[in-house]
């Protein structure tokens, strides 16, 4: 592969990264991947990992809009769009800033 067809390659995964953001760090996310283990690179804490304990509830401070619907989980523990479940959470495209 010469230098041209690396460029273009990197160019198009970079347009199917979204990004997780906490606190001026951030880390690449795939679209449409689940933020579990992306959050935990970014120092969120986990508990039961399954919806349940409310251990790595998260606030969005943009880009709610790129996340996925609220599931059922996270109904049952009154979040909304703003106020995630981080082991519940998949990121759809584009930039979510968070904090915990
Ligand atoms: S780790 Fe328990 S709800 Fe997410």
């Amino acid at each position: 592969m010469d230098s041209q067809q690396s460029l273009k390659r990197d160019l198009v995964l970079q347009e199917h990264m979204a990004k997780l953001i906490f606190d001026g760090k951030e880390v690449q996310v795939p679209d449409g991947e689940a933020i579990k283990e992306y959050g935990r690179q970014l120092g969120v804490p986990f508990g039961c990992e399954h919806g349940v304990c409310g251990t790595c509830k998260i606030d969005i401070l943009s880009g709610a809009e790129n996340l996925n619907e609220l599931n059922e989980a996270e109904e049952d523990m009154e979040r909304d769009r703003s106020h995630r479940l981080t082991c519940q959470c998949k990121i759809l495209h584009g930039n979510v800033e968070i904090r915990f």
